[in-house]
């Protein structure tokens, strides 16, 4: 495993100033605490560093999408490919299609990673889901997502779980009580780093499982792992 400090190579993917007054306007139709929600969740995890880690095109699946931050962002930061967000749970999807209207495009579906069809994606991202799935499942449920990726496509992990221990017990903390009120839905909460996501990456079968720390500025400790399947 690699770790390096600052960004990941080939970023091309850019977001500009005026994100927050974008992300405003664009969510428009949601309801208010809805709206907040996403605000809150744009301007407390690396959106800058997670776009700039993922590729300008090809065809994309968001495992785990909810209400489809990630979508809005990388077409703002002016993705070319076609999107397909995925969540087990349906009210994050209708929510979703709420605000983003979809098209060929841009789609969302309720389903977690068995609803990809195999080797259909070039890129795949997965952004603070893995600590809603219990450890001995992660094994298991990392190989089925790392099978929609064609020969040399690109994985892209965030987790909140790094950092120093006094961010690694706020994310727990703050991922408990998002489950306790029932605003995320998942199997309980086992935080995880970039280490534990990069030896699933690995176990998965993908190669050169790079950590970059993208945790400095917020309050939990996010790190971005990044891997690809092998051409062969
Ligand atoms: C903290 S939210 C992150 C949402 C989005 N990826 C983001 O970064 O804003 C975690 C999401 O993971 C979804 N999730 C829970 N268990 C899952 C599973 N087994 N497979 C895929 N997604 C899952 C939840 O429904 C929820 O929408």
């Amino acid at each position: 495993m690699e770790r390096h400090a600052e960004t990941a190579a080939g970023a091309s993917l850019t977001l500009g100033s005026g994100e927050a007054a974008a992300l405003r306007e664009a969510a428009a139709p949601l309801t208010l605490p809805e709206r907040a929600h996403l605000d809150l969740r744009f301007r407390s995890a690396p959106w800058r560093r997670v776009v700039e880690a993922l590729e300008p095109g090809g065809r994309l699946v968001d495992f785990g999408c909810g209400p489809g931050l990630l979508a809005h962002l990388l077409f703002r930061a002016g993705f070319s490919g076609t999107y397909l967000g995925l969540d087990p749970d349906s009210r994050k999807v209708d929510r979703a299609r709420r605000w983003l209207p979809e098209s060929p495009a841009r789609l969302f579906s309720a389903g977690t990673v068995d609803a990809a069809t195999p080797g259909a994606f070039s890129q795949a991202a997965l952004l603070d889901v893995l600590y809603l799935v219990p450890p001995p499942a992660r094994t298991d449920f990392l190989a089925r997502a790392a099978r929609a990726l064609t020969p040399g496509g690109l994985f892209v992990a965030l987790t909140s779980g790094g950092g120093p221990r006094w961010k690694r017990r706020l994310d727990t903390a703050q991922e408990r009580l998002a489950v306790g009120l029932g605003i995320t839905r998942g199997g309980g909460v086992v935080t995880c780093d970039g280490a534990e996501v990069a030896g699933l990456l690995t176990a998965a079968g993908l190669a050169g499982a790079a950590v970059v720390d993208v945790g400095r500025g917020f309050l939990h400790g996010f790190e971005l792992v990044s891997a690809r399947r092998p051409l062969t």
